[in-house]
């Protein structure tokens, strides 16, 4: 509960920021912790999943072993940031596999969206160095 009340507090302190730096566009809400259990985790369950868990790492990507992206490290934020690329470009799941319904998928990058917003502002410098070390290990 104490890392909970401490992550809903920076949440709160990055929303201000977020704020301040949109100037007019749709501010982003702060994420909320639940959506993470409620919406995204069984999201990818149901369409993602079979093919990126801790065996089957299709991509060299394994998705099951995920946290919530705030609490995620480097490494894992780095894979948030490629999730919402290919959920946002219709890329994943394959097109031969079930699809979630667009309302689902845009459900799901705008939580998404949100919450690596709110990890881009307070940490710029770990976002630039996650994206360099993207291209080293996409190969
Ligand atoms: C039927 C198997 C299958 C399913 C289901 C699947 N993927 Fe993939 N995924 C792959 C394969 C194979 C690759 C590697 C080759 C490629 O990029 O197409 C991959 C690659 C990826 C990558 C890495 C892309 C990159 O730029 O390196 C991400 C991220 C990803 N998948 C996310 C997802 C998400 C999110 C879902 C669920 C919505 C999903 N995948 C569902 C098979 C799957």
């Amino acid at each position: 509960m104490n890392l909970r009340s401490a992550h809903a507090l920076l949440a709160g302190l990055t929303l201000t920021a977020s704020f301040a730096a949109s100037a007019g566009a749709n501010a982003p809400s702060a994420p909320d912790p639940l959506a993470y259990s409620q919406v995204i985790h069984p999201f990818l369950d149901i369409f993602c999943f079979d093919c990126h868990n801790a065996d089957t790492r299709k991509g060299d990507i394994n998705l099951e072993d995920l946290v919530d992206v705030g609490r995620a490290d480097h490494d894992g934020r780095r894979t948030w940031e490629l999730v919402h690329r290919q959920l946002r470009a219709g890329a994943m799941p394959p097109d031969r596999e079930d699809q979630p319904t667009p309302e689902e998928r845009a459900e799901v990058v705008s939580l998404l969206h949100q919450r690596l917003i709110h990890i881009d502002l307070s940490k710029p410098v770990d976002s630039g160095r996650v994206t360099a070390r993207r291209f080293n290990r996409t190969e």
